[in-house]
């Protein structure tokens, strides 16, 4: 048979083999590529270097530690460019270009001639951009994330992105800050390269690659300036050698039950509640549902075992010398899957039968000594989310758990930017504020479920609300927030019959989120609205058209494997 490696690979087609093997190579010696170096075997490295993500300023370095690793395995690196996706330079979010850079990453591996590829990710959203595209693509892959930013220092406390820039913008808005430090305090959030430096959805996410198996034991928490991240860059790249002589490619290491051992650390670690919807839409490349039930069952039983921030005290700097991912795992060892497989090819269990060194109890507690005894995140259900919401109830306020209240309505973001610091605005501290239409479809699912608190009632020291809404919210935030409502307001979901002054009952104990309106009530509001005009051209139209509902991962239709599922 012939050798369709290397260089060899998926040939471009001009109807004559031999003369596109030979084009190809003439044009990849053009690059200086020598006759010796184009028999090696090929890893590509999916970069994601841009000026508009800050997260990512490390990416030449890591490229070429990668590039070390593989060259010294005896393959060939050709790194090659993705989309980037930064998550504060995207208009109107980052969450709208996820899927495109995961067919992005897909196509690009599979047009490419390469036996195993690095993906090299950080921000928020390309990390799962990158696993999702690499599953669908199906060739041996290693993930490697930019690491956390280091903190910055202000006036003696430690300041990191982005929790902080929330805690400090919050007591701006309440007069507590004035715009003299809140200008000093902007130069001081993000002090490093590297992702936000809490565990919101891109430390969050580098955890769950880890536990998945697709990252090196104990990579995900390296910060983004350590020698060591350069160390797991170059290892990462030996490890693509050795997948493609024992192949193991991300089908076989991504399973029901690597999915389930994920869904721990998320809770353990109290993780962002973008991570559910990024995790149920990698679940959903390969038809693995992820139900509420499970989903709940796997928060009941799982502690937080954790202390960072936002919930907690700690910075993912902290978490890397406490111990990091493996900490966890160890901890958590009685709960999870031992037999799933990573990137090394070493079973859960042989990674686990390795003795941690040290771990800083402070940081990451004893099983029987939790942060909480159960796990950060929830699902609800009820009539006001007949296919679920989340709610992060780590993050949230325990006096607010049981909650009924009067709804204070903003039928979208430009109303809430306009209402919500309004003198006049009619709302009161126990009141339930209600976003409308910010769901995948209406708005591409923004991270403005964090609604600000009205500034009236900020001034008087109120400092969280049961806030609802089909949007998200970044894993850096919190409160007391019910989010990624489905289905959405925009495709006919009971959210947009809510009215002002309706009566809304939020039940933690019942994981449970109701409009107390009868059905009939809500139908028929429901049939009197408008239909909402959708994106006639381009990647928007595409967009529109073809993403699901959170529960489903906001994937498109058409990538999902074929497999229905209620997801949280
Ligand atoms: Fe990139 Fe927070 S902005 S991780």
């Amino acid at each position: 048979m012939a050798d369709e490696t290397g260089i060899r690979r998926g040939l471009t087609n001009y109807g004559d083999k031999d003369f596109a093997q030979y084009l190809r190579n003439s044009f990849a010696r053009s690059m200086g590529l020598s006759r010796e170096m184009l028999a090696k075997p090929i890893v590509g490295i999916a970069m994601t270097p841009s000026s508009f993500n800050n997260c990512h300023r490390a990416m030449p370095e890591l490229v070429d530690a990668v590039s070390r690793g593989v060259l010294a395995a005896g393959a060939l690196p050709m790194p090659f460019p993705t989309t980037s996706l930064g998550e504060v330079f995207l208009n109107p979010t980052s969450m709208v270009y996820r899927n495109l850079m995961a067919m992005d990453t897909e196509e690009m591996i599979r047009a490419q001639p390469m036996d195993a590829v690095v993906l090299i990710g950080g921000c928020d959203k390309t990390v799962p951009a990158q696993i999702m595209g690499t599953l669908s693509a199906g060739i041996p892959a290693v993930q490697l994330v930019t690491g956390p930013m280091s903190t910055g220092r202000h006036r003696g406390e430690r300041l990191g992105a982005c929790t902080d820039c929330r805690r400090f913008w919050a007591k701006y808005r309440a007069g507590d800050v004035d715009a003299a430090e809140i200008a000093t305090v902007e130069g001081r959030l993000a002090t490093t390269a590297g992702t936000c430096a809490v565990m919101g959805t891109a430390s969050t996410m580098a955890c769950i690659a880890e536990t998945l198996g697709l990252s090196l034991p104990d990579s995900a928490a390296i910060p983004a300036v350590h020698a060591d991240r350069l160390v797991a860059a170059e290892r990462s790249g030996a490890v693509a050698v050795d997948l493609i002589r024992k192949p193991i490619v991300p089908q076989a290491i991504v399973t029901e039950k690597s999915i389930e051992n994920a869904l721990r650390v998320l809770m353990a670690v109290s993780g962002s509640t973008n991570a559910v919807v990024h995790l149920a839409a990698i679940a959903g490349r390969l038809g693995i549902p992820i139900t509420r039930e499970l989903f709940n069952r796997i928060s009941d039983e799982t502690p937080v075992l954790v202390d960072l921030k936002p919930v907690g005290e700690g910075y993912m700097e902290d978490f890397h010398a406490a111990g990091g991912v493996g900490a966890v795992l160890h901890e958590l060892r009685h709960l999870l899957h031992l037999d799933t497989v990573n990137v090394m090819g070493e079973t859960l269990e042989q990674r686990l039968s390795r003795p941690l060194e040290w771990v800083d109890r402070k940081i990451i507690r004893p099983f029987a000594e939790p942060v909480s005894p159960v796990g950060g995140l929830i699902a609800l259900e009820g009539n006001l989310a007949p296919e679920g919401a989340i709610l992060k109830r780590a993050a949230a306020t325990p006096s607010l758990f049981e909650t009924e209240g009067r709804a204070v309505v903003f039928e979208d973001l430009p109303d809430l930017a306009r209402r919500i610091d309004d003198p006049a605005l009619d709302v009161e501290a126990n009141d339930i504020l209600v976003l409308k239409n910010a769901g995948p479809v209406a708005a591409g699912m923004p991270e403005a479920g964090y609604l600000p608190i009205p500034k009236k009632l900020a001034q008087k020291g109120v400092k969280d609300m049961v806030r609802i809404s089909d949007a998200r919210m970044s894993g850096t935030a919190f409160g007391t927030i019910v989010l990624h409502v489905a289905p959405e307001s925009a495709v006919g979901g009971p959210l947009a019959a809510v009215r002002d002054g309706d009566r809304i009952r939020l039940s933690v104990n019942e994981k449970s989120i109701r409009l107390l309106i009868d059905d009939a009530e809500i139908a028929r509001r429901l049939a009197g609205l408008p239909k909402r005009p959708l994106p006639k051209r381009g990647y928007q139209a595409l967009y529109a058209r073809t993403v699901q509902q959170a529960p489903d991962g906001c994937d498109f239709d058409f990538l999902a494997a074929e497999t229905t599922s209620t997801h949280p």
